[in-house]
């Protein structure tokens, strides 16, 4: 059995999905400003009711990390949607749950529906890793503005369904 497992999120998971976002607070993608836990759980309602997509992680009934979608979008002339927050709880980071989270969000459509999901990362920092070890491929350099007032560079990286995993590993052999 898995030490984990990934699943789409209930309603009956937003309040423990909105502590563990508070828990995490300045680590999201979109530099939002730090709210509460209510405060999160009321946006979330109000995102999954207009589309958004919610995977969590959980282990032994507890959810110790989730990723957020944007509900899917025509871009560029195909389907994309945007990841907007992931979280894994610091103690059970680096075992896979991360990267299971993002291939959850992939495969979360039903085919033909091949959505190219896209983030953000600041350059040079551990979620740009992440999202390289999990198969992203860089779109282009961004800068963003966080906080209200620092502008930091970045890069748009995508994930795309089309492409096994495996294609990097191969690669790089
Ligand atoms: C980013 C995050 C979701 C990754 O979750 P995770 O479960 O640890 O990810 P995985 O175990 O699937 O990591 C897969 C690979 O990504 C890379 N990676 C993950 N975290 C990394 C880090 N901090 N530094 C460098 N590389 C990292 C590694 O190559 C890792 O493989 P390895 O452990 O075999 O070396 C987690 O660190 C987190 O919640 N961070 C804080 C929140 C955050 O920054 N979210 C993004 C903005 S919303």
């Amino acid at each position: 059995m898995p030490w984990a497992t990934v699943r789409v999120a209930t309603l009956a998971d937003v309040a423990e999905v909105a502590r563990l976002a508070a828990r995490g607070l300045g680590e999201h993608l979109d530099g939002r400003a730090a709210l509460s836990a209510p405060e999160i759980a009321v946006r979330l309602l109000e995102d999954l009711e207009t589309g958004d997509l919610l995977y969590v992680g959980e282990r032994r009934s507890r959810v110790i990390g989730f990723a957020q979608a944007s509900e899917l979008m025509v871009a560029d002339g195909g389907h994309v949607v945007e990841l907007l927050r992931i979280y894994v709880a610091p103690e059970h980071r680096r075992r896979g749950l991360g990267g299971d989270l993002v291939r959850a969000l992939l495969h979360g459509f039903r085919l033909p529906v091949r959505p190219v999901l896209r983030a953000w990362a600041p350059c040079g920092s551990p979620i740009e890793r992440f999202f390289q070890a999990t198969g992203a491929r860089p779109l282009r350099q961004r800068w963003k503005v966080v906080a209200g007032e620092m502008a930091i560079r970045g890069v748009v990286y995508a994930w795309s369904r089309h492409e096994p995993a495996s294609t990097d590993q191969r690669l790089a052999r």
